[in-house]
């Protein structure tokens, strides 16, 4: 088997690359260890960027999401029981984000790709990528793969970074993890709610109209099972707790799910004919939602830097991939470090602490260019 470009994982990274060369005319192959199910299921932020959608959209694969995606133009920070919103277009010359569910991503860019793009074989899992080689086992069997490009897009847990020798690694990981439910109940809010309290954080998201994505901070390890509905509700309502006529609204929990916070750096992301995108080379801490965007970012980078290849014979974006993604990498490292400290309890945090957060919330409210700052790194730098 061979195929000009190898991609591993088909998460919203190596989907969206395959859409994208394949629009440019360039073939590719793409494995994916899980079954489709598993890929079209997997919970995640649903937070899109300008950018994000942009992308989306040049490649004809955002057709559902202008008609269901949630435009949302600012997000609201709660702390001290006072609710402050934050309005993006305002603070960022025009800028807005979009709520739409990375399940709902991947579920349009597998349905594209098996349509008209090249081949997606699930339940195939690499093993062991060589110079231009790539090495999988499907129903049992080992196969081989030759390429001319080989990407890892195998997020965290895959095996391409580690084909990247000498690599540096920069990583933090942070004494809480997040408990996120998925409720069948109307979100209580228009825009996403960001609370700091003396509880810890919490998170109102939503996946649609009738369906609201929530997070409580959680010490590390906690077991799910600890927390049964009303424990989870009422630990909620606690710490949105606001002087103003509010109420969050309760529903059946349909899904709970513990998870760890971590941010991760490699580099280089390129060695040879082997690149890395998204999860693969970074993760952040899901508070500023950063992950998808970066891994769509990456791959638009890469798509041009490929066709750019093809069409003119030049090196040249191929060489600077990697220092091209890690500049906006390490930007929305700081980012997600910035909002997680500012708004997380740690277990070890003394009252200093916490005034200095507080601090830092009223100069967010109070001050325009606090607040651009925190909204242009929301909305997502150019
Ligand atoms: N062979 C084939 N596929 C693999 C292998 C392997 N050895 N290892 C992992 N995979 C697959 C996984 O099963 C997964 O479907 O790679 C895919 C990686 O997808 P994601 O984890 O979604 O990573 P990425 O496409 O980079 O998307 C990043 O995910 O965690 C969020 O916040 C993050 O939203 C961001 C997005
Ligand atoms: C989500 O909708 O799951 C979500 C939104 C914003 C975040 C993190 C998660 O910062």
């Amino acid at each position: 088997m061979f195929a000009t470009v190898a991609i591993v994982g088909a998460g919203p990274a190596g989907l969206l690359l395959a859409r994208m060369l394949h629009n440019a005319g360039i073939d590719s192959i793409v494995l994916e260890h899980r079954d489709r199910a598993y890929v079209e299921h997997r919970q995640r932020a649903g937070m899109l960027e300008q950018g994000t959608v942009d992308a989306l959209r040049a490649c004809g694969a955002a057709e559902r999401l202008d008609r269901e995606g949630l435009v949302h133009h600012g997000i609201e920070l709660r702390f001290d029981h006072q609710s402050h919103h934050l309005d993006f277009p305002a603070l960022t010359g025009g800028r807005s984000v979009m709520i739409y569910a990375q399940t709902e991503i991947v579920k349009d860019l597998v349905a594209l790709q098996l349509a008209e793009g090249g081949p997606l074989l699930f339940e195939a899992e690499a093993i062991a990528i060589e110079d231009d080689m790539l090495t999988f086992v499907r129903d049992g069997v080992e196969e081989k793969l030759g390429f001319d490009f080989v990407v890892g897009c195998d997020g965290f847990h895959g095996i391409s970074r580690a084909a990247i020798p000498d690599a540096r690694v920069y990583e933090r990981d942070y004494p809480y993890s997040w408990l996120g439910i998925l409720a069948d109940v109307p979100p209580s809010c228009e825009e996403l709610i960001y609370a700091h309290s003396d509880r810890g954080f919490a998170l109102h998201s939503m996946r649609s109209p009738t369906v609201s994505r929530l997070y409580l901070q959680v010490p590390n390890d906690t077991d799910p099972d600890d927390w049964p509905d009303d424990r989870i509700w009422d630990e909620l309502d606690a710490r949105f707790a606001v002087d103003a006529d509010w109420k969050l609204m309760r529903g059946p929990i349909t899904q709970k799910a513990v998870t760890p916070m971590r941010s991760f750096v490699t580099e280089p992301m390129r060695h040879g004919r082997l690149f890395l995108a998204g999860d693969a080379a970074h993760i952040v801490p899901p508070t500023g939602a950063k992950g998808l965007n970066l891994a769509i970012a990456d791959v638009v980078t890469l798509a041009k830097a490929l066709q750019h290849w093809f069409t003119t014979g030049s090196p040249d974006l191929l060489n600077t991939y990697s220092d091209t993604c890690l500049r906006r990498v390490w930007r929305a490292e700081h980012f997600s470090y910035f909002m997680t400290t500012l708004l997380h309890r740690a277990p070890d945090q003394t009252p200093f602490d916490t005034r200095l957060q507080l601090s830092q919330l009223h100069r967010i409210a109070d001050s325009r260019h606090a607040a651009a700052e925190l909204a242009e790194n929301y909305a997502g730098l150019p």
